[in-house]
């Protein structure tokens, strides 16, 4: 009967290596926080940055930066492209990565942005833009 205990032991001791595992995958923040629910600033780092990341990092980045525009970072974003800024602080009516979004034309492929997305970059932008 030692060895089937010595079984059991080691299968238990496999079960909660798993449980363990599967714990620490569902610590991940959700994606998008909402900008209306909270009274809190947006912040660029946990809500804006994995818009950029979804949606327009993969033509927009240090290594495939469109017309030099890189939305990998808060300083690219701030940057802008070969053309100029497209971030006016504070107006996001005037800012160019708003209308690019609210017109459709970016991202070129891939899934539009939802609405509450671009709210949340909107209000973001009228708050001051700031690297939060
Ligand atoms: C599949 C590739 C692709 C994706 C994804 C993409 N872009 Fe672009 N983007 C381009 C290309 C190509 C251009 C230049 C040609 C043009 O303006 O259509 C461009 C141009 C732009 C410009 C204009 C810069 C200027 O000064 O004229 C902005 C702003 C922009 N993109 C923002 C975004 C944002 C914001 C996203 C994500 C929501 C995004 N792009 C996703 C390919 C992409």
């Amino acid at each position: 009967m030692k060895l089937r205990s010595d079984v059991f032991a080691a299968l238990a001791l496999l079960a909660g290596i798993g449980l363990a595992a599967q714990a620490g995958a569902e610590v991940e923040r959700p994606l998008v926080e909402s900008a209306a629910a909270s009274h809190n600033a947006v912040s660029f780092a946990d809500e804006v940055m994995p818009i950029l990341e979804q949606h327009c990092v993969e033509c927009h980045s240090e290594e495939n930066a469109e017309l030099g525009l890189r939305l990998d970072s808060y300083e690219g974003v701030m940057a802008g492209s070969d053309y100029g800024t497209v971030v006016e602080v504070g107006d996001p009516d005037g800012s160019l990565l708003v209308d690019m979004i609210a017109s459709g034309d970016m991202p070129e492929d891939g899934d539009p942005v939802p609405a509450d997305e671009l709210e949340v970059i909107r209000t973001w932008i009228s708050e001051g833009a700031e690297n939060n």
